[in-house]
Parts: structure tokens; sequence; C-alpha cells
């Protein structure tokens, strides 16, 4: 027997209260308690899914076998790289994306591509003639891949243990309810108690599972606490819908690194993966133009070089504009203050613009040397030629710090041609550098960097 009741539940972060109330205690949003119907269930009322767990002994750590081919190729080198090596089986894992980012279309070419596993794609949003479309669009057609149109979980299940596939997606989780809870579809509750129940399915069948989920006006996947703890691999699929290309990120990954990303181009064929993401960062331009600094900058385990433009100019109203696409506001605020105090530049009565080229998001403190060096060269208007790159940490006495994995930064930009690269001479240590063609400037403070790069 189950008994129900009413509750208020916050739709970002799935806390709970008796009553309503207008802020959350828990994340702090305003307005965002919804009445859901909680049901409690008897300890002997249970779901098909869960008859099946068996009683659980405890074992050595040293007898438990661990199974080295336990990761599924995805054929797919970025969506790989993200995972840290393929799909785990029996992991479950949450992508999330804004609308219309290609998220439906990433994970359909992945289940289209597998020749070898049986895939099944689940789609509440969209018919079976809709996927079909776009899979023809797409046009990578597999044999072994089953389309169903479905939104009731207890039956998407039911289908799953009949046609027992090795790869489950559910596109996406917002659309897909559970008549176990009463809540409508995509409130903070069924999303929760759907992605539990899928995750258990999972591990005990040992079916990897991807589901799709939407983000919030905050860019969480529907109340990121809710869900974030329950599944294994939290990826982010972003990029602008401006920009063709789009980035996956891991947030979340119990399988593997956090650091990783893989780079993606929307064509009319679906997604093509970039797998030299220098190339596509830096533009093409031959013409010299003053603004313009590139920076050897490392994501995850690899290195690209990538663009870093800025335009400096005097502040038309009172107080100066600052502005960041792609780097972090408040890091870009802190180097114009070095610059004007340890160096001695003008520029707090200035319009500062900054923009990482491609629409890409950078965290790697290396890229600080080339976001100086652009604010400089437009402040100045001296241009810095394209076969110079930086790479180095900016600190807030001015000096320039050294930066990790330097080889491989000054190796890619060597084998893109580069002929001269700045990085910091704290960085010297240990390291023969005679091996590199590229002339390699050591550098220790802000304006020796200015002096040496634009000889004033
Ligand atoms: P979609 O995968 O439906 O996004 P999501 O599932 O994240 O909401 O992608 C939608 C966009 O991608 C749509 O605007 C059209 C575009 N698109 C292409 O440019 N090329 C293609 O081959 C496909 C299938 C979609
Ligand atoms: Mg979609």
């Amino acid at each position: 027997m189950s008994k129900t009741k009413t509750v208020y539940v916050c739709q970002n972060c799935g806390g709970k209260s008796p009553k309503w109330i207008g802020k959350c205690p828990y994340c702090n949003e305003w307005n965002t308690y919804v009445e859901e119907i909680e049901q409690i269930q008897h300890p002997k009322h249970q779901t098909h899914t869960q008859s099946k767990i068996q009683k659980a002994t405890p074992q050595l750590i040293s007898q438990i076998t661990s199974s080295e081919d336990v990761r599924v190729d995805m054929l797919n080198n970025e969506f790989n790289r993200v995972l840290g090596g393929g799909l785990v089986s029996g992991s479950l894992v949450l992508i999330g994306g804004e609308p219309g980012i290609g998220k439906s279309t990433l994970i359909l070419q992945i289940a289209l591509n597998q020749h070898k596993l049986k895939t099944l794609y689940v789609s509440g949003e969209e018919s079976a003639q809709q996927i079909k479309l776009r899979a023809d669009r797409i046009s990578q057609n597999s044999s072994n891949c089953y389309i169903l149109s479905e939104t009731l979980l207890e039956n998407i299940l039911l289908q799953v243990e009949e046609m027992n596939p090795d790869l489950v997606v559910i596109d996406s989780i917002q659309t897909i309810f559970s008549d176990k809870i009463e809540s409508s579809p995509g409130s903070v509750s069924q999303v929760r108690e759907c992605t539990s129940i899928i995750q258990r399915y999972a591990k005990e069948t040992n079916t990897a599972f991807i589901i799709i989920g939407h983000i919030n006006k905050e860019g969480n996947i529907a109340g990121p606490k809710a869900l974030e703890h329950i599944v294994d691999t939290v990826l982010q699929f972003e990029g602008d819908t401006n920009y063709l290309y789009r980035i996956l990120r891991s947030a979340k990954n119990r399988f593997g690194s956090t650091s990783e990303i893989g780079i993606f181009e929307m064509q009319n064929t679906g997604l093509r993966e970039v797998l030299n993401p220098s190339e596509l960062l830096l533009s093409h331009s031959d013409e010299q133009l003053s603004g313009v600094a590139i920076s050897s900058t490392i994501e995850g385990i690899r290195p690209f070089l990538i663009e870093v433009q800025s335009l400096v100019s005097t502040a038309a109203y009172g107080i100066p504009q600052r502005s960041s696409t792609g780097f972090d506001l408040r890091r870009l605020s802190m180097l114009l203050a070095v610059l004007e105090k340890r160096a001695g530049f003008r520029l707090s009565t200035k319009d500062v613009f900054l923009n990482i080229a491609g629409g890409i998001k950078v965290d790697d403190p290396a890229i600080d040397m080339a976001v100086i060096c652009a604010v400089l060269s437009s402040n100045h208007d001296l241009f810095i030629p394209r076969t110079v790159c930086f790479s180095g940490e900016v600190g807030l006495t001015g000096e320039i710090r050294p930066v990790t994995r330097i080889e491989q930064r000054i190796g890619e930009a060597q084998k893109l041609g580069f002929e001269e690269i700045y990085i910091s001479k704290y960085n010297r240590k240990g390291i023969d550098f005679s091996k590199y063609e590229i002339k390699i400037h050591f550098i220790g403070k802000v304006d020796e960097l200015f002096r040496r790069l634009f000889g004033k």
C-alpha cells in the first residue's frame, strides 16, 4: 500500500518543504517552490526493477577481479576522449546543453555509428519518422540502431528488458515520466526519480545509458544538485549557436578526468570531429593587425593554440567599460590593474574589450601573457607578428609565472610553424631547450615583456 501526501519542491535544487516558501533555504533561489505529490512507498511494495536486487556480501578488495575491457569504444575520438577513453558499460552518462545546440544530433550520430553494439534510441520529443529524417541527414545508417518513441519509463524499461541492448539513449529526461510518481513530467521529483530508477537498472543489468537533459536559464541541468550525484558522468555540450563549433566538456566523471574537452563542428551532415583544434581557433588572416596575440594553452591533455583579440579605446562615457568573452572578467580586471600599477600603463580611462576567438572558454592560466600582450598591442597600436606566441601566467606583482607542461606547449607551437615563443624565465629549470628550433624568450616581468616584444 502506498500513502500520498503533497510537498513543495524547489525546482532548482530539489529541496523540500511541507509548506510553500518564497525563498529556498538550500539554494537561495526565489519563487522556485512548486507543489508536488509525494508517494511514500511501503517497503514491501517494490518496483519490478527493485525486485531483482540481489543480496550483496562484502568481498576482499584483492579478490575482486577488474576486467580490462570494460570500456566500449564509441567510434568517435572526441566523445571517447571526454568520457576518459570510452563508455564504461553499466554507466549512466548525462549530457546537458541548451536547446538547439545539437545534443540529439551528437548522440544519434554516435548511436548510428555503432556497428557492433545494439543501441536503442528512445525519444520523448520526436516521432520515429522525424528521427529517421535526421538520421538520413547524418547519413550514417547502422542496422543495429532501434528507435522507440515513448515517454513512460516503465514501458521503456520493459522494451529494454526484452531487447537487451548494449546502449540505451534517452532523449530527453525531462519528457520521461514514471507512473509511480504523480507529479508532472519535467518536474524535479519526476526527473530525479526516473534518473535513479535508470541508474539502478543500468547497474543491475550492466547496460550503458546516455540521457539527454535540458538546461535551465542558469545553465544547470534541471536542478543540478538533484541529478549530478545520481549519475556517473555529467557532460555539457556548449557553444554559441552563432558559431559552428561545439564543445563537449565533462563536469563530473567517475571514470576519467574532468579537464578533457571534445571539439565538434556543426555541418549540414551532422557533427564533424575536430581533431586539430589549433587550425580552427586561429583566424587565417594575413593582415598584420594590432590587438591580436596567440597563446599556447592546454585543455585536459591536449595543447592547442588560441587567438586572443583585444580592443582598447578611450572611454566615450565617464566610466570605462570592460567586457570579455571566453575569459574571466575579474581576471581581466586584475591583469589590467597589474599593467597599471606594476608597469605604468594608463588603462584606467580606457574601454577594454577582450575576445577569445572561436567562441571557446579558456581556464588555463597560461593564457594571461597573451591577454596582456593583446591589450598592450591594441593600446599602442603595435602589431605582434603572427609567428609569435605566448605561454605564461601573470602574478599580482607583475612577474611572469611558470606554467605546467611547458615542453608540450613549446612543441605544439613549433609543430604549427611558430618561430618565437615567450615563456616565464622560471620555466627554465631542468629542461633542455636546445632541442627546439623555435626561438624561446625567457621573461621575468611584465615591463620586460613589453620592451622585448616591441623594442621600446
Ligand atoms: P539538435 O540536435 O536538435 O539540438 P538539441 O537536441 O540540442 O536541441 O540540433 C538542432 C540544430 O542543429 C538545428 O538548428 C539544425 C542543426 N543541424 C545541422 O546544422 N546539421 C545537421 O546535420 C543536423 C542534424 C542538425
Ligand atoms: Mg533534442
